[in-house]
């Protein structure tokens, strides 16, 4: 379609990836040019995602090679939801091949690659060294909430429970109600863990249950205090309890945490919704926020309670949309100059 900007997608068939695809079928600017999948490649889109219906899933997944075949001169869209340790090179032997092409690439990795400043603190959570430190300093990594303006030409999106755990943190420690210690209780549903297999995601044991995981050793707390000291100056002891929940959408995330100084709940909550004032995705809720009002949709719901010396903050959010996809885009959105909700704004589905 005349003027729009072609998009790629890396990480194929992953769950990511077909959140991508949905939101670039809805976008009124881009238009998708390619899906790479090394597993999937040739088969048409709809055979690993049979509800992008409506013509969205008529593509067909493209080998690397394939792909690479899709860069045209101009500006370009380039999403990666490729696993984390994959992402970083195969973003590097993009840039090197869209210099060639002379391709104008705008960049927004969802993979773990890019959210951490320097590859020493990558290589030590992540336990292999970075494959593309050369590209650090290209990537900013925050929230589009948390972070003004286009620093950096390319963009890491913070994950799906950081996500969450950000929209807490940030605005506590920006606005010194935090104390020194944040604890953060996190429940995801199961799209959180990807689309292969796995003792912890197979329907009998996540079906009816409830359960914590890597409680205090979870790897998206190191990335989440690096974040918030990039931002605020502040450097939190962050300890993280994730659970996993019995539900396939969504993120329901407590953080609590004794008040720098004593507050009332209604002062407390009205700093923090003027802390997102004007921000079209988050809204400070009364009463408790729930997945439901979410799930779907691109927004997060935040609630308050605060007892004049203890506050939690409680965070919902839909892991893959606001957690993954639909941040990303945002970034994408501000990266390429369009208003940041645009191809955003439809609401959460209510009953999922
Ligand atoms: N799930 C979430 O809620 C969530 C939220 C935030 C961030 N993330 C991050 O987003 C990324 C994708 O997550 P996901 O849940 O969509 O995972 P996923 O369902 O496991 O999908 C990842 C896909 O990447 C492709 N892939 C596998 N190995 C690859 C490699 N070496 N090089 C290139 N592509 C490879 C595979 O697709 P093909 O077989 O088709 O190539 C695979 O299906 C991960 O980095 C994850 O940490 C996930």
């Amino acid at each position: 379609m005349a003027g729009r900007i072609p998009a790629l997608v890396l990480g194929g068939s992953g769950y990511v990836a077909g959140e991508l695809l949905r939101l670039i079928s809805l976008h009124p600017h881009l238009e998708l040019a390619g899906v790479m999948s090394d597993s999937q490649a040739g088969q048409p889109l709809r055979h690993a995602f049979p509800h992008l219906q409506g013509g969205a899933g008529s593509q067909r997944f493209a080998a690397r090679e394939e792909l690479l075949g899709r860069f045209s001169p101009g500006r370009l869209a380039l999403f990666s939801a490729a696993p984390h340790g994959a992402s970083a090179e195969l973003i590097a032997g993009m840039i090197r091949h869209g210099e060639a092409a002379g391709s104008e690439l705008t960049i927004v990795d969802v993979s773990a690659d890019f959210r951490f400043a320097d590859a020493d603190a990558y290589a030590k959570v992540y336990r292999h060294p970075h494959g593309a430190p050369e590209l650090l300093d290209r990537f900013a990594c925050a929230l589009p909430e948390h972070l003004p303006g286009t620093p950096r030409p390319f963009v890491g999106h913070p994950g799906c429970f950081s996500t969450a755990m950000l929209l807490a943190a940030v605005p506590l420690l920006s606005l010194g109600l935090a104390g020194s210690d944040l604890h953060a209780v996190g429940i995801t549903g199961s799209t959180g863990s990807g689309r292969s297999p796995g003792s912890g995601t197979h329907h009998p044991e996540r079906h009816s249950n409830l359960y914590a995981y890597q409680p205090l050793r979870h790897r998206h707390a190191p990335e989440v205090v690096g974040i918030c000291a990039r931002l605020t100056g502040a450097r939190p002891a962050l300890h993280f309890v994730p659970h996993s929940g019995p539900f396939a959408r969504g993120i329901y995330l407590t953080l609590q945490t004794r008040l720098a100084r004593p507050a009332g709940e209604d002062t407390v909550r009205e700093q923090i919704a003027g802390f997102y004032a004007g921000q079209p995705f988050v809204e400070v809720v009364d009463g408790m926020p729930r997945i439901k009002a979410v799930a779907g949709s691109n927004y997060a719901n935040i609630g308050v309670s605060c007892d004049g010396e203890q506050l939690a903050v409680m965070v919902v959010i839909d892991n893959l949309v606001k957690g993954a996809a639909g941040g990303a885009m945002q970034w994408m959105n501000r990266l390429l100059g369009w208003p940041e909700e645009t191809g955003l704004t439809a609401p959460a589905l209510g009953w999922t």
